[in-house]
């Protein structure tokens, strides 16, 4: 039977933190439903609409891989979907306790669905949506951490134009 993963977020926007777990997510399971779900402590820059258009453009030529969406509880749509996991990648130990918090409260609404884990990349330890856009908006070299179609966005979105700056 073929092993599906949940691969869950805000995706605002997909950054190549993502892609880089997702990739070697694929090396476990063959298949991956990355799936745009409600956080509700976070403020979004982007539509559902753009961030699934973002992330279907980051992802083009990459197998095996879906893109959803999902508007209530994450375990329910991975049992919807007949997955066996739900896929996250950790960066720092600032990431532990929430990432904890939330398998456990997954594994006690439903004790079928395994969480894993995968080590980000240390290129993208520092990466996140919310630095990078932060960093985005005052016109930050934040390139070499997403997408091409990503950082054509940002620059939209917020006016700028984002210029590389060898390092
Ligand atoms: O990229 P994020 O914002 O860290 O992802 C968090 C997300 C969207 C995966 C999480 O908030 C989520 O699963 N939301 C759906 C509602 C739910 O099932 N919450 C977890 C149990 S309380």
């Amino acid at each position: 039977m073929e092993k599906i993963a949940i691969y869950p977020g805000s995706f605002d926007p997909v950054t190549n933190g993502h892609i880089d777990i997702i990739t070697r997510g694929l090396k476990i399971f063959d298949r991956i439903i990355v799936t745009i779900l409600e956080n509700p402590s976070k403020t979004l820059l982007f539509s559902l609409r753009e961030r699934v258009d973002l992330l279907s453009e980051s992802l083009k030529g990459i197998d095996n891989v879906e893109i959803a969406s999902y508007d209530g509880l994450l375990v329910d749509f991975a049992k919807q979907r007949n997955a066996a996991a739900i896929l996250r990648g950790m960066r720092a130990v600032s990431d532990f306790e929430y990432e904890f918090q939330m398998a456990l409260m997954n594994r006690k609404l439903e004790r079928e669905i395994q969480t894993v884990f995968l080590m980000t990349g240390l290129r993208w330890i520092f990466t996140s949506s919310s630095i990078i856009k932060e960093a985005a908006k005052f016109g930050g070299d934040i390139e070499s951490m997403v997408p091409e179609v990503v950082k054509n966005r940002l620059e939209e979105k917020f006016n700028v134009r984002i210029n590389h700056r060898p390092s």
